[in-house]
């Protein structure tokens, strides 16, 4: 099937079969890398994107699906070679060890601010309680965000 997806502000056609999930799409059709491959079963959360504006698991989501719509990646949170807030919170507050949930949390982060640009910590971790970090406490990712909506009130 043909389908044009705008990704990152890009539109993007490609001749796919019906059962291609986004995340591969993604993957290995535009070699957007950022958007991460887990557990194929929509429990871990490494796969999130937004979909016209909403984080969706990539994995739980059929390229076709998207088709006439506007994904997000890890790799558009990045402007004019600045990156987002969330993503120098993330650096600041070290939110990541070994950055595999990383995409998918910044994506839900940075969706969860512009709704609500001083959430709690409470507010954070229900937001991403749809991912997994392997590697953490989620301290410093929660910190991370702390530290990106101090930093846009701040600005
Ligand atoms: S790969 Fe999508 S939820 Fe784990
Ligand atoms: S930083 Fe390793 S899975 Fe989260």
């Amino acid at each position: 099937m043909m389908i044009t997806v705008t990704v990152n502000g890009q539109a993007h056609t490609r001749d796919v079969e019906p059962r291609m999930l986004l995340v591969h799409f993604l993957r290995d059709e535009l070699r957007l890398t950022g958007t991460h491959w887990g557990c194929d079963t929509s429990n871990c959360g490494v796969c999130v994107v937004h979909l016209d504006g909403t984080p969706v698991k990539s994995c739980s989501v059929l390229a076709v699906m998207a088709d006439g719509h506007e994904v997000t990646t890890v790799e558009g949170l990045e402007r004019d070679g600045e990156l987002d807030t969330v993503q120098k919170g993330f650096v600041e507050c070290h939110g990541l060890q070994c950055g595999f949930c990383t995409p998918g949390m910044m994506l839900t982060a940075r969706w969860l601010l512009d709704r609500d640009p001083d959430p709690s910590e409470a507010e954070i971790r229900e937001a991403i309680s749809g991912q997994l970090c392997r590697c953490t406490g989620y301290e410093n990712i929660v910190r991370s965000v702390r530290w990106a909506a101090e930093s846009e009130a701040a600005s």
